[in-house]
């Protein structure tokens, strides 16, 4: 049972202000498809279809960023997942934005502008700071209910996700309902099922995969690394891995963050850790190409996946294990050529009768994309920071508003 009011207790035909995360990988300005909006289109038809006049925010990157853009291409891509028009207004709390709500029909969907695009929105504050913010002032007298579905973002204390449940009734949406029910407490689920507790760990935002490492070592029993994670281990084990590409120098920058911590953890956890032995990199033909780490000589390539050697060496960790989180991919499966060691794992786990939680913003992405079947996993999350969050124990800030006011 939830702890918070759910759309089952929500009246139909209302003025609905809705929070959604639409928050996707942009290449070349064009914003990429991805489960995200698979998802939040059922609860946005859901709202349209009990004629609600539905009114969604959702945020995009972070000032600064290249990922940084307006939201008018995600009306679109959302419109086609939803099948109905998503009017798409290119502001968030001013006239015109005010305008557009207040001329909304019952069944109608309009999306407003990147809440980052604003300044009252990413300040960190308590959700009575935030309630009093321009932001939410002026927004919630035109609605009548505030519906929270923005799980991936709700370890963030942002105006859209804190700020309204203290002013307008408010609702967990059906996607913040099935992540939260599901992701809070199931690290103490696996660990109370009777053997071991693997996590793959992957991705390239380092420092928080790392930070979980360091978190979990009491509930996991066998981390497998890969990604920039697994790069980053192995230097601190001083092979020569790091390429500094084109003047870009990612791994160097990572290592340098996280280095202590990397260490630390070798010293302390060293025995629960599978490092990669071998890694994938674009040959001379541009074709998938594996090297041994121990025939790595100096820092002159960059790698993209693990390579088949390391794949051999976690499946069967995978096999006898009894839970199996994932978070973040092993490989940059975007590219065909270097998604063998995320779909190969990916497989394995499906295969195994084990509790299995993937997880980790674009994953999910990759089981979409090889054709893998959803079906083989317990839950599927599209949060990254939230679901880690959830694994540590650590308070989903934005939830917790949503069940301190639930009545
Ligand atoms: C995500 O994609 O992980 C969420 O939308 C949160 O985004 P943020 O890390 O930029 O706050
Ligand atoms: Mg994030």
């Amino acid at each position: 049972m939830s702890a918070f009011n759910t759309l089952d207790d929500l009246a139909p035909g209302q003025r609905v202000l809705v929070r959604i995360d639409l928050n996707s990988p942009v290449e070349d300005g064009e914003v990429q498809d991805n489960n995200r909006f698979d998802r939040y289109s059922e609860t946005i038809r859901e709202l349209a279809d009990n004629d609600h006049k539905v009114v969604a925010m959702a945020h995009q990157g972070r000032p600064g960023r290249d990922t940084f853009v307006s939201l008018e291409q995600h009306a679109d891509i959302l419109s086609d997942h939803v099948g109905k028009p998503v009017q798409f207004v290119s502001d968030t709390f001013g006239d015109e934005a005010t305008e557009a709500i207040e001329a909304l029909e019952g069944g109608e969907i309009l999306l407003l502008e990147n809440t980052r695009m604003t300044d009252d929105e990413l300040p960190e504050k308590s959700p009575e700071e935030h309630a009093e913010s321009e932001f939410v002032q002026t927004l919630a007298p035109l609605f009548d209910a505030y519906v929270n579905d923005a799980y991936s973002v709700a370890h963030r204390a942002h105006a859209s996700t804190v700020g309204f449940p203290l002013v307008l009734p408010s609702y967990a949406g059906r996607v913040m309902q099935a992540e939260y029910d599901y992701n809070t407490g199931v690290a103490e689920r696996a660990r109370n099922a009777d053997g071991q507790v693997t996590m793959v760990v992957g991705g390239n935002k380092s420092k928080d995969v790392i930070g979980v490492v360091d978190n979990l070592g009491d509930v996991v029993d066998n981390f497998l690394i890969g990604g920039l994670p697994g790069q980053l281990f192995r230097r601190a084990q001083e092979y020569p891995i790091g390429y500094d590409v084109e003047g870009m120098d990612l791994l160097d920058d990572q290592y340098e963050e996280t280095k202590e911590t990397l260490a630390d953890i070798l010293e302390t956890k060293g025995d629960q850790l599978e490092l990669p032995v071998d890694f994938a990199y674009k040959g001379e033909d541009g074709e998938r190409a594996e090297i041994a780490l121990e025939d790595i000589e100096s820092k002159d390539m960059e790698y993209f996946d693990i390579g088949h050697d390391t794949i051999d060496k976690y499946s069967p960790i995978i096999r006898e294990s009894e839970a199996v989180f994932v978070k973040g991919a092993v490989g940059v499966f975007e590219d065909d050529r270097f998604g063998d060691g995320t779909v190969e794992l990916l497989r394995a786990i499906g295969e195994t009768d084990c509790l299995s939680v993937v997880g980790g913003g674009d994953t999910a992405r990759s089981i979409t994309k090889y054709g893998l079947d959803e079906d083989n996993y317990d839950h599927i999350s599209i949060a990254g920071g939230a679901y880690l969050n959830a694994l540590t124990g650590k308070e989903l800030v934005a939830a917790q508003v949503l069940i301190d006011t639930a009545n």
